[in-house]
């Protein structure tokens, strides 16, 4: 996709598609913020709940993200069910890695076009293998974390001719 080169470029971004879904597709089962809250500032109703005013109110993309009425097969890593044919009728808020509303991240393009970069550079270079037999366990600090860590095995692909873009 990078056709030799070293770095992404700003034209390469809308061809990055799949460094793109894998981002979203790791957001959705791992969303780092995986909890906001919002209070109320009147009564309501909300999924048969009664809420009242000044109440918190908190929703999480961990779990929507794995939901089985908007995803297939939850647990499994697939960037494909971020494909606009597999997307149709999923409901916006079906997993929300950025939040939602007035509030929702200022930075999601700036952090969606930042991985865009930096996943496709990496995978331009190297090769990622998970090691296997470790046990891995998510850690739901004030962001969602690897309790233990994360062991992986990172081989140089040197068969690569990358021409340097300065
Ligand atoms: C993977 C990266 C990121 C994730 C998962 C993330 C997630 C979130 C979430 C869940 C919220 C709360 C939204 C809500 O309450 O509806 C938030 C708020 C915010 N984020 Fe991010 N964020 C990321 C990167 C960034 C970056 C790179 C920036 C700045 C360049 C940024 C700036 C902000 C700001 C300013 C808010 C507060 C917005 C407000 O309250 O009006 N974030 N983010």
């Amino acid at each position: 996709m990078l056709a030799g080169r070293a770095a992404v470029a700003l034209a390469d971004l809308p061809r990055l598609d799949l460094t793109r879904r894998t981002f979203e597709e790791t957001l959705r089962l791992y969303p780092s913020a995986y909890v906001v809250g919002r209070r109320a500032l009147a009564a309501d109703r909300l999924g048969g709940y009664r809420i009242g005013p000044g109440e918190s109110v908190f929703m999480s993309s961990a779990i929507t993200g794995r939901d089985r009425r908007y995803w297939d097969d939850p647990s499994t890593f697939d960037p494909d069910r971020f494909l606009p044919g597999r997307s149709a009728g999923r409901p916006a808020m079906a997993c929300f890695p950025f939040g939602g509303g007035p509030r929702k991240c200022l930075g999601d393009t700036f952090a969606t076009m930042e991985l865009q970069v930096i996943g496709a550079m990496l995978a331009r270079r190297f090769e990622l293998e998970l090691v296997s037999g470790q046990h891995l366990e998510v850690d739901p600090q004030l962001s969602l974390r690897p309790r233990h860590g994360v062991s992986i095995k990172v081989r140089r692909r040197d068969d690569l001719r990358l021409e340097s873009t300065r």
